[in-house]
């Protein structure tokens, strides 16, 4: 890759632009190739969800001690979230003494007496319900407030996931028995069958360890694939790759085999811990160049053989301390604002009620403050605000389809109130189009005359009048 390019990779990301849609009203989601669509044939639903998490030793949505349920639903459709990815782990269907345990009783088991008082003073409705139903009224209230919710299988036991050997890893290992598996995925299928904005089930998280090989993904996924949809035959399933959810490169050669159609989606995580400490040891440029190439090649190819790709996990320390996490999201975000993929934030979550042996342990990938009441990060949310629209797809509308000048630091793309003004940064849906010449040379589409152009890496973009030796090519 030459010094032009590298140096736009970074910086700029053209992309294929039409104008957002209004807000998303639940109904059951198909696919259309690699789209999520309203209805068969529908417009385009993008998801972009925030994982909250309920799979923990307490088996209860965390923050209820902090906040009334009612708010924290709002606070996450008020950030600009459509959906929530709500983990859950399976011996809350399969074991019945923990689904009857009530809230009370499950926080007194870990000893966990602040929060008792404070889910009492916040949520009085839920402290002594049992477990399911608290569970159950968590969707419902999600539903209420027009969030859609995927319910994603987290772990066995309830507890913090996931590492190579804990034995959950893989179809077969110590507590992962797969026909208790397909037990579970159909008891809850079951339970949240016609709740319209239940709209999705995602099989497993993070298939690992040292038993995962590839003839037995296809046989359990499949097998789990067509337990889900028998059982709930609206939701779109969801199906996890090997390597902690970071490898689906398999399916370049093989297909899966499903006896439905129009309900399949793949996903994928990606952190920046997935690749070590590259961000921060390699030039950024060539880090992104090289990580993005091997994402494409390990789940992105998906988009491509006309499958949704859902990147059900990513996020980045929110403090802002941590350099490696802050450069891989600018390369993150470049290429979700792209590849227009669906994705899920990791996560709402401030702080845990009880991790890892730990009361109130936090959490710094969180988007809320400690008090679960406002944003804590604002110019973060403003950076992905962004890409919680769509850009394109099935019945995103607006204008012809032109490219734009994404800026993967702000968010922002590159933008004119008129034609004789210096180019700024604004909303994307305001943006300039622009069009690549053979040359490479960036073209404004309105006015012709008009390029940028990156002479060397560090110097600042010129805009000018295109001269004609570019034209030429000499
Ligand atoms: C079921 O849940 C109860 C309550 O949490 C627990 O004591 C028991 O060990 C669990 N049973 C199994 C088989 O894990
Ligand atoms: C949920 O995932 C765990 C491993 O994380 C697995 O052992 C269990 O069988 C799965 N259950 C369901 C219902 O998906
Ligand atoms: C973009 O450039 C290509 C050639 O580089 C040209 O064929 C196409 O018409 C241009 N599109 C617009 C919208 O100007």
């Amino acid at each position: 890759m030459g010094a032009f390019s590298s140096f736009f990779f970074f910086f700029f990301f053209i992309i294929v632009f039409a104008f957002p849609t209004k807000p998303v009203r639940v109904s059951a989601l198909y696919t259309e190739s690699r789209w999520v669509v309203k209805n068969e044939g529908g417009e385009r639903v993008k998801l972009a969800c925030v994982n909250w998490v309920s799979h923990l030793d307490t088996v209860v949505a965390e923050g209820l001690h902090k906040q009334p349920l009612e708010v924290i639903s709002n606070k996450i459709k008020s950030m600009g979230f459509n959906c929530v990815r709500l983990t859950w782990p399976l011996y809350l269907v399969t074991n019945e003494s923990l689904a009857s345990l009530t809230v009370r009783r499950s926080f007194q088991n870990l000893g966990l007496l602040d929060a008792i008082a404070g889910v009492e003073a916040k949520n009085p409705d839920i402290i002594d319900l049992p477990l399911i139903k608290a569970f159950q009224a968590v969707v419902k209230n999600l539903g209420d407030n027009g969030v859609m919710v995927i319910l994603d299988n987290h772990s066995t036991e309830p507890r913090w996931c996931c590492s190579s050997a804990d034995g959950n890893g893989f179809f077969g290992d110590e507590h992962f028995d797969p026909d208790l598996w397909v037990e579970g995925l159909t008891k809850m299928a079951t339970l949240f069958r016609g709740v319209p904005h239940v709209v999705a089930m995602s099989l497993r998280n993070e298939l690992r360890g040292p038993r995962q090989n590839v003839p037995d993904w296809f046989k359990y996924m499949q097998k789990g694939a067509e337990a889900v949809h028998a059982a709930n035959p609206d939701v779109l399933v969801i199906l996890s790759g090997l390597s902690f959810d970071t490898d689906l490169s398999f399916l370049q050669g093989q297909k899966t085999t499903l006896t439905f159609s129009k309900k399949l989606v793949y996903e994928a995580h990606w952190y920046g811990f997935t690749n070590g400490r590259v961000w921060v040891s390699t030039n950024l440029n060539q880090a992104c160049a090289q990580i993005t190439g091997n994402v494409m090649s390990h789940s992105g190819f998906l988009l491509g053989q006309g499958f949704p790709l859902f990147l059900s996990e990513f996020g980045l320390d929110l403090t802002g301390s941590n350099l490696n996490d802050i450069r891989y999201f600018h390369c993150f975000i470049a290429l979700a604002a792209e590849l227009d993929f669906d994705w899920a934030l990791w996560s709402l979550v401030s702080s845990y009620y009880f991790r890892e042996g730990v009361a109130g342990a936090k959490e710094n990938y969180g988007v809320l403050d400690a008090e679960w009441a406002h944003v804590k990060n604002p110019s973060f949310l403003q950076r992905i605000s962004s890409i919680q629209v769509p850009f394109r797809g099935p019945g995103v509308s607006g204008g012809s389809p032109h490219q734009v000048i994404f800026h993967p630091l702000t968010g922002l793309c590159v933008t004119r109130k008129s034609g004789i003004e210096p180019l700024v940064l604004g909303d994307c849906s305001n943006s300039e189009g622009w069009n690549y010449t053979n040359q490479q040379i960036i073209v404004a589409v309105k006015e012709k005359n008009m390029c940028l152009e990156a002479g060397e890496i560090g110097k600042a973009v010129k805009e000018h009048a295109l001269l004609r030796t570019h034209h030429d090519g000499k």
